[in-house]
């Protein structure tokens, strides 16, 4: 039977950790063949120690990629014609926490390496993915993670959230430039997702955090992420570019949820209608049960 992404080619930066090496083993398993980009080394042979377990290693291959760096983002996506004989998709996916603590306190180095590392990367992976795309002349997928963070402040460290805005508003714009080439730009907004970049070291603490402000019953996982980069990288996904994606359990839609949504929210508890100030008797009933 053949996979989604069956005969596909894709490059993968971040790829030897979290929602970056969930996709790889997904791609993987829908039939294409994968080049992992990232900077660790030792999860990068871990990661391909496990591809091999799996029977994959034949469609596999790792590469010690800084994304900040051109040459390298170059290199890595030579790799991919070179062993593979084409591209067809770019996630850019690697990425750090970056610069944390006080604006007042933000060292102009730590600034700059949060931007390189989140958005500098980006527009390298989308320029270099572009050039073999566009020689193809066959369209292909362009991914880039965002954030939830990136959609307003408070979900991340201040450099944190500008990039990931940043990325996004990328996406847009680099969308419009290759649609003529049938090359689609899209990003992905993840919200919480259980990754060692999340964790930090402190799975629990941050579990109980984050599931205070998740609608959905559970925290989002690698595996979440990675099948909104199949679709996206899939032909199904034809018509769809330029767009931020949020995968997120509906932390975003809840807004600033006051009430929340858990069987002790005050606004579910109670049923009927309000007539607020205007001396009119509100009608309201308990809900059962
Ligand atoms: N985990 C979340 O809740 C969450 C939410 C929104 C967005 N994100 C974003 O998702 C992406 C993946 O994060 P994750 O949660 O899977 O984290 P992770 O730490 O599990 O994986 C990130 C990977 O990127 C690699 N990397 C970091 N800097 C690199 C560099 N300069 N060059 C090459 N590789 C580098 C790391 O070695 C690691 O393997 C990141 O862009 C992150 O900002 C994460």
């Amino acid at each position: 039977m053949s996979g989604r992404l069956q005969d596909k080619v894709a490059v993968i930066t971040g790829g030897a950790s979290g929602m970056g090496q969930a996709t790889v083993y997904r791609f993987l398993a829908e039939g294409a063949s994968v080049v992992i980009g990232d900077l660790n080394v030792e999860t990068g042979a871990a990661t391909m120690a496990e591809i091999e377990k799996q029977g994959a290693a034949d469609r596999a291959a790792f590469m010690v990629t800084d994304v900040a760096e051109e040459a390298d983002v170059e290199a890595l996506v030579a790799c991919a014609a070179g062993k593979f004989g084409r591209l067809d998709c770019i996630y850019n996916n690697a990425g750090v926490g970056g610069a944390i603590g006080p604006i007042s306190e933000t060292r102009v180095e730590e600034w700059d390496f949060t931007f390189n590392v989140l958005v500098r990367s980006v527009f390298l992976g989308m320029k270099h993915a572009a050039r073999v795309l566009q020689d193809q002349g066959e369209g292909g997928s362009i991914i880039s993670t965002s954030s939830v963070a990136g959609l307003g402040g408070g979900g991340g460290p201040h450099a944190y959230s500008a990039a990931k805005a940043a990325v996004a508003n990328l996406t847009r714009a680099v969308s419009g430039e290759l649609a003529n080439y049938r090359i689609r730009v899209n990003a992905i907004a993840p919200g919480v997702i259980t990754t060692p970049l999340f964790h930090a070291g402190h799975a629990e603490k941050a579990e109980a955090m984050a599931t205070r402000i998740v609608p959905w019953p559970r925290l989002g996982t690698g595996e979440d992420i990675a099948a909104m980069a199949v679709y996206l990288a899939s032909d199904e996904s034809e018509y769809v570019t330029g767009q931020n994606m949020v995968v997120d359990g509906g932390v975003t839609a809840a807004g600033p949820n006051l009430w929340g949504y858990g069987p002790d929210s005050p606004i579910l508890r109670k049923s009927g209608v309000t007539h607020g100030s205007t001396g009119v008797d509100s009608d309201i009933r308990d809900v059962e049960g």
